[in-house]
C-alpha cells in the first residue's frame, strides 16, 4: 500500500485519507456495513474471482468506453451511486459530486436523505442528473418530491426496493448514533471526536450547513439536528410496501424508472412487470442483509432471467475500471459505485472525484486493450473466467 503522502491513486488511497480527516462516527457510517459485514466483503471479494482474459494481437488502436443507455450518453459504463447524507462528509458534497460526474459525462444520483436538495443540485448541473426516492409512509411527500424532481428536470428516478427495515450496523449502534441514544450522550461522545478533526470541523461543520436533510426540510419543519431528521426517516420507512404500490408509482412517474435493490432473478422479473425500465442488481452495498450474495455473484442469474426485457445495473464493491469490465462480462449494462465516490470527496473534494474518474476510464481502457475489446458496449462473457 502507498505512503499517504504520494498522489492517491486508488479508491483505497483515497479511503485511507478520508479516514483520517473524518470524524470516526461518520467515516464509520460510509464505511461500514450490516452484521459483521460478510456481504460488505464478499462484494469487494467475489470481483477479484473473475479472471480477465489475456487477448492479444487484435489491433486494439481505437478503444470506446462509452455506451448509450436509458436515453442518455455515457463516457463509460458508470454511475455515482445514491449516498444518504454526503454532505456531511464534505461541504455541499452532492454539489461537488454532480459537478465531477457532469465533467466526466456520467450519471450522478441523488439521494433522497441528501443534505443538498433537488433544487440546489440542479442550479449546479449541466445535465440531468437522476433521483433516487424510498417509500415513505408518508405518501403525500413521496408525491410532493416527485413533482419537485420533475419541476428540476429530473427524468430518471431510481426507486429503492431493499429498504423495508434498516439492517442492523454495529459501528453506528458503537459509535451512538444508533437508536435509543439520549441526544446529550450523542453530543458529548460527539463532541471530543469532532474537535480531534479540525480540517473536517472547520470547512463542513462550520462553513458547510451540514445539519438539514435538504429534500426532508419541508416535511419535517420540527427538525432541529441530523439526529432529528434520521428518526422521522427511519419511523418513515415502509416495511408494508409491496409491488402493488410500485404499480402505483409507475402511474405517478411518468420517467424512466430505475428499481434499485433487487438480488434475485425473481424479484428482478417482478420489477419489471411493475414497469421498471431498468432494475440494479444490488445488496445496498452490505449495509442491510448480512449473509445475502454479493451483487456481482447474483448478476448473470439476474441478467439471464430478464433477457434484455430491460437494462440491468449492478453496484456493490465495485472499485477500478477492470470490475466494470467484469461486471459487463457478467451481463451489466452499466455499474454504479457509492464509498469510492464519498470517501475521495471527503478526502479530496470534486477535483479529488474527477481525477478518481479519470483513472477509471483510463483503467477500463487498459483492461479492454489487454483483453482484445474495443468497444465496452462490446464486452461479453468471453472477457472472463470464474475461478
Ligand atoms: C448508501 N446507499 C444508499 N442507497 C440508496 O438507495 N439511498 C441512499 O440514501 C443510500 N445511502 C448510502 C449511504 C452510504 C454511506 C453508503 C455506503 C451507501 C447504497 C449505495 O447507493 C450503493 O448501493 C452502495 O454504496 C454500493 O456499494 P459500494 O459501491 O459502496 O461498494
Amino acid at each position: 500500500m502507498p505512503p499517504l503522502n504520494l498522489a492517491p491513486a486508488t479508491p483505497e488511497d483515497y479511503r485511507r485519507l478520508a479516514e483520517r480527516r473524518l470524524p470516526q462516527t461518520l467515516f464509520d457510517y460510509i464505511d461500514g456495513g450490516s452484521g459483521d459485514e460478510a456481504t460488505l466483503r464478499a462484494n469487494v471479494q467475489d470481483f477479484a474471482r473473475l479472471e480477465l482474459k489475456q487477448r492479444v494481437m487484435r489491433d486494439v488502436s481505437n478503444l470506446d468506453t462509452r455506451i448509450e443507455l436509458l436515453g442518455e450518453q455515457w463516457s463509460m459504463p458508470l454511475a455515482l451511486a445514491p449516498i444518504g447524507m454526503a454532505g456531511m462528509m464534505a461541504r455541499r458534497a452532492e454539489v461537488q459530486a454532480v459537478r465531477a460526474a457532469d465533467a466526466l459525462g456520467i450519471p450522478f444520483c441523488l439521494s433522497t436523505v441528501a443534505i443538498c436538495s433537488l433544487e440546489e443540485v440542479a442550479k449546479a448541473a449541466k445535465r440531468p442528473f437522476w433521483f433516487q426516492l424510498y417509500m415513505l409512509r408518508d405518501r403525500g411527500a413521496v408525491g410532493d418530491l416527485l413533482q419537485r424532481a420533475k419541476a428540476v428536470g429530473v427524468k430518471t428516478l431510481v426507486f429503492t426496493v431493499d429498504l423495508a427495515v434498516l439492517g442492523a450496523r454495529h459501528r453506528d449502534v458503537r459509535n451512538g448514533m444508533g437508536a435509543g441514544v439520549g441526544a446529550l450522550a450523542r453530543l458529548r461522545a460527539g463532541l471530543i471526536d469532532y474537535l480531534l478533526h479540525p480540517g473536517w470541523l472547520r470547512d463542513v461543520a462550520i462553513g458547510g450547513r451540514p445539519h438539514v436533510f435538504g429534500n426532508l426540510a419541508n416535511y419535517v419543519p420540527t427538525a432541529a439536528s441530523p439526529a432529528d431528521f434520521r428518526e422521522w426517516v427511519d419511523a418513515q420507512f415502509d416495511p408494508s410496501a409491496t409491488w402493488k404500490d410500485m404499480e402505483q408509482l409507475r402511474r405517478d412517474w411518468d420517467g424512466r424508472l430505475v428499481i434499485k435493490g433487487v438480488l434475485s432473478p425473481e424479484d428482478a422479473l417482478a420489477a419489471v412487470g411493475a414497469g421498471a425500465d431498468a432494475v440494479i442488481v444490488s445488496n445496498h452495498g452490505g449495509r442491510q442483509l448480512d449473509g445475502a450474495s454479493s451483487s456481482i455473484n447474483m448478476l448473470p442469474r439476474v441478467a439471464d432471467a430478464l433477457k434484455g426485457r430491460a437494462s440491468v445495473l449492478m453496484d456493490g464493491g465495485v472499485r477500478g475500471g477492470h470490475d466494470i469490465a467484469r461486471a459487463l462480462a457478467c451481463g451489466a449494462n452499466a455499474v454504479l459505485m457509492g464509498r469510492p465516490w464519498i470517501w475521495t470527496v471527503a478526502a479530496r473534494g470534486g477535483d479529488g472525484l474527477v481525477s478518481l474518474l479519470k483513472a477509471m476510464r483510463a483503467d477500463l481502457r487498459t483492461a479492454m486493450a489487454l483483453a482484445g475489446v474495443t468497444s465496452a458496449a462490446e464486452i461479453n462473457a468471453e472477457l472472463v473466467e470464474r475461478r
